[in-house]
């Protein structure tokens, strides 16, 4: 089986670093880039690590996961509130699917209490910034270990 996890971002996720960094801390998506290669690489899993602020994009990405990937992170930032789409693509998805937020969306504002993606993932991880990425990258190692055994 392949060992390689698609690591997908959603919209504004590409001004991290810069965007509101009291919510969402210091570390840009380069480095989150570089921190989810490491961890993958420690749990001897590959990943190709995609962000884009285009709906369409993102849709077209989960079905590309579904198709060559053993895995699937996705950090649907605000599609996650909105996006019927984004979760039919997860539904119809053969792979594990694991939410990951950079904040705690439950202590934020109601409207992000709600996500359409949790219907498709296996579990939610965040409130723990950049962390949430490594977290998620042991969770997936662990549950692709499972499906093999
Ligand atoms: C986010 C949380 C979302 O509510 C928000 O729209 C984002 C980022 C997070 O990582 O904390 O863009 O997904």
């Amino acid at each position: 089986m392949s060992n390689l996890v698609f690591v997908i971002n959603g919209p504004n996720l590409n001004l991290l670093g810069g965007r509101e960094p009291e919510i969402y801390g210091q570390t840009t998506l380069d480095d989150i880039r570089q921190i989810a290669t490491d961890s993958a690489d420690s749990a001897g899993l590959s990943i190709d690590f995609r962000q884009s602020n285009e709906e369409g994009a993102l849709v077209d990405w989960i079905q590309e996961a579904s198709r060559d990937a053993a895995g699937l992170i996705i950090n649907g930032a605000g599609y996650t509130h909105t996006s019927v789409a984004i979760m039919d693509a997860l539904l119809a998805s053969a792979v594990p699917v694991i939410e990951v937020h950079l904040s705690n969306i439950y202590k934020r504002e109601e409207f992000r209490h709600h996500s359409y993606i949790s219907r498709a993932a296996q579990g939610v991880i965040c409130g723990f910034g950049a962390d949430v990425y490594t977290l998620a990258i042991l969770a997936m190692s662990k549950l692709l270990e499972s499906d093999k055994a």
